[in-house]
């Protein structure tokens, strides 16, 4: 099928190229004319596992092309998909301004019997305004329909070909049978729905997930009171099929360009509606207060943490991707300047993204450039690097040998005897526990 892919961030780019693979003739519009002549020019412009070898084979195969001219971008579309951003309003609501530019633009120059999807994440009630929208600037016949992404940043390409479903929401029968036919190919279950029970599950399953993680650092904060250990407490907890063991990592919390704003959006939909979503309100408080918790920790420890040297080790919001949105280590770090400890930061990748924010900070290239002199280590991303790097290193570089742990990544504690280690959600060194 002809595809065009309104947006090439993150969602629009795994999407289009992924569609490619499949097939299809697929057409990646972007205003962004700097961002279309690196990926014609087979330049991936995000970090992503794969992506790069999968952008390289479908361009090779001429079944991709990125355009930033409209005409070129919709006149031949069967499908139109529009993953553009909906970013966070300052009353936390969905700003849906690039949705209505695009459907603007597709109503004027779509081919008739065009079907628009709307990819990105979007209000209930989002597609039946964009369908009049279009209704109001053109007769062409067209048909709206609703598919949410389920991609997780550093695993999108895996997510799009292995994910646990695809949700369609459409209101035509030979809509559902196109979508059905795109989808196919994949082998993955397909939910078919209404049009705004698709856009609920979207914020539905991010809200439940950000849940899940908020409920297990609370559990890890009363867990380090009552003296039990939160590596033991959810591993138990996650065994209970009904539970699972996902998302039961407890940390520093949670980031990213997804959970904060979807949250916060579903917040303000509940409130739209006249219902107060006091349990989702209460996800984000823990979480905001989560990405604190090691400053906590630290003051308690030194009393305060002037001219101390503090090692900042992870940057992203989370392991392989270079995204730094909405992550952990922006609070961490302007809370520890404010506090005037001299910070220096290590990430194996992010490092150029955070340095766009510009805080006085040392960049460093290598874990003990930034360990070395530390007088305490922040760990705030589980990168493998990080997480594996041998214990003892630690006291060879440091000044004083004290790691905080924001997300209980360092795998080999045993015998060590060297290095004073806090994580969160116990007490006690003693981390693991023995599943017989
Ligand atoms: C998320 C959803 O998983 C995905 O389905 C949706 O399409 C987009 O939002 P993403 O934000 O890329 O994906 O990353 P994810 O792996 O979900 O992690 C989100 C945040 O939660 C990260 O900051 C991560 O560190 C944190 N997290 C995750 C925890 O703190 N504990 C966990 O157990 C899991």
């Amino acid at each position: 099928m002809n595809v065009t892919v309104v947006g090439v961030g993150y969602v629009g780019l795994i999407t289009g190229v992924c569609l490619a693979k499949l097939g299809n003739h697929v057409v990646c519009y972007d205003i962004d004319d700097r961002k279309v002549e690196k990926l014609n020019n087979g330049e991936v412009t995000i970090h992503e596992n794969g992506l790069k070898n999968l952008l390289s084979s479908v361009l090779e195969e001429e079944f991709i092309q990125f355009t930033s001219n409209a005409l070129i971008a919709y006149d031949n579309a069967d499908i139109i998909i529009i993953a553009v951003g909906t970013p966070e309003n300052s009353d936390g609501s969905a700003n849906l301004t690039y949705i209505e530019q695009a459907a603007d633009e597709i109503a004027l120059n779509m081919k008739e019997e065009t079907v628009v999807v709307i990819k990105s994440t979007v209000p209930v009630g989002t597609n039946a305004k964009i369908k009049s929208r279009i209704k109001n600037k053109t007769n062409k016949q067209f048909y709206l329909a609703s598919n949410p992404e389920f991609l997780r940043e550093g695993s999108a390409i895996h997510d799009f070909f292995q994910g646990d479903r695809i949700v369609l929401g459409t209101e035509e029968e030979h809509v559902k049978i196109k979508l059905d036919n795109l989808y196919s190919p994949l082998n993955i279950p397909i939910l078919h729905t209404d049009i705004r029970s698709a856009e609920m599950i979207k914020y539905a399953s991010n809200a439940f997930l950000a849940t899940k993680i908020s409920f297990i650092n609370e559990i890890a904060n009363i867990c380090e009171k009552v003296g039990a250990n939160i590596n033991s407490v959810s591993k138990g907890v996650g065994l209970d099929r009904r539970i699972g063991s996902h998302f039961l990592q407890a940390g520093i919390g949670y980031g990213g360009s997804c959970f904060p704003k979807d949250t916060k959006s579903l917040v303000q939909i509940a409130g739209d509606v006249n219902h107060r979503f006091h349990l989702l309100e209460a996800v984000i408080n823990v979480n905001a207060k989560q990405q604190k918790v090691l400053l906590h920790k630290a003051k308690v420890k030194f009393g305060n943490l002037i001219g101390k040297q503090v090692a900042v080790l992870g940057l992203a919001f989370k392991p392989n991707t270079d995204d730094i949105r909405e992550a952990a280590s922006i609070v961490m770090v302007e809370e520890l300047i404010k506090e005037g400890a001299i910070v220096k930061v290590y990430d194996p990748i992010a490092i150029d993204n955070f340095k766009q924010i510009g805080f006085h900070v040392q960049y460093c290239k290598s874990i003990e450039l930034c360990i070395s002199g530390a007088d305490m280590v922040f760990i705030l991303t589980e990168w493998d690097e990080i997480a594996s790097y041998p214990i003892e290193e630690y006291a060879k570089y440091m000044n004083n040998p004290v790691i905080f742990d924001g997300r209980n990544c360092i795998l080999d504690l045993n015998n060590n005897d060297s290095v004073e280690y806090i994580g969160i959600g116990y007490s006690h060194i003693e981390k693991e526990c023995t599943i017989y």
